[in-house]
């Protein structure tokens, strides 16, 4: 395999990023400094970054409840971290594939395979995620309609992807998007002047939050999940 692909398979660094610490001399093979980002790599050989072993392992992939209160941060400073609530012997090396905020609930994606964490945010994948809305005013259909078509957010230049959107209630919602912008679905609504007040994500892709799963619990994804998940429902 190629040395780039294989340090960006091992660890949470890009492609891109790979190439970079390739050329940068940050990473050397069975002892010895290789600059080459498309040089063949052994499967048995030693890789080090940073003059640390790298190790080659089955990928790991979870779906975690996340809970209010939690925050995706690997190195997380005010308040507890999400990877807080999973074994210490699992929470090693792993990282968030679409994080949420510390309000927000839900499914949470957790792996060490950078690969398919970029498959699934990959903007011409479209991998969608889906969210239960509930808001502080009602929401009119029209409202609604823009929501669908794409919405302008503050300060930027490009409206929003369109979205379904279904109403659940006057005032409640699922929202489908494709994007990951920052904050995205709370400035949605703010561009209408209506306001979040719950929201939960319950789907990515063709992967559903398991309803057995209570917040704060998690579990290991089936083989089936890890690629299903690319199947759009
Ligand atoms: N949109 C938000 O506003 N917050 C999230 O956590 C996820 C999507």
């Amino acid at each position: 395999m190629r040395l780039d692909r294989y340090l960006s398979n091992v660890t949470t660094l890009t492609r891109s990023q790979a190439q970079k610490a390739i050329r940068g001399g940050r990473v050397s093979v069975d002892g010895e400094p290789q600059k080459q980002p498309s040089s063949n790599v052994m499967e048995a050989a030693a890789v080090s970054l940073d003059g640390g072993l790298v190790a080659r392992h089955e990928p790991r992939y979870f779906m975690l409840y996340k809970p209010e209160g939690y925050v995706c941060s690997t190195e997380p400073e005010l308040h507890p971290g999400v990877l807080d609530l999973l074994d210490e012997a699992t929470a090693t090396g792993l990282h968030f594939v679409s994080r949420l905020d510390i309000d927000v609930t839900g499914l949470l994606l957790i792996t060490d395979d950078g690969a398919w964490s970029h498959r699934i945010l990959a903007p011409a994948r479209k991998c969608s995620k889906r969210y239960l809305v509930t808001l502080a005013e009602s929401l009119s259909e029209r409202d609604a309609e823009r929501l669908r078509q794409g919405i302008l957010l503050c300060s930027e230049a490009r409206p929003t992807k369109p979205a379904q959107l279904q109403l659940v209630s006057s005032n409640s919602c699922r929202l489908t998007i494709t994007e990951g912008r920052y904050h995205q679905v709370k400035r949605m609504f703010a561009a209408l002047g209506n306001r979040v007040v719950v929201l939960h994500r319950e789907r990515i892709g063709g992967l559903q939050l398991d309803p057995d799963l209570s917040p704060g619990n998690y579990r290991a994804l089936t083989e089936d999940e890890i690629g299903g998940i690319f199947t759009e429902p």
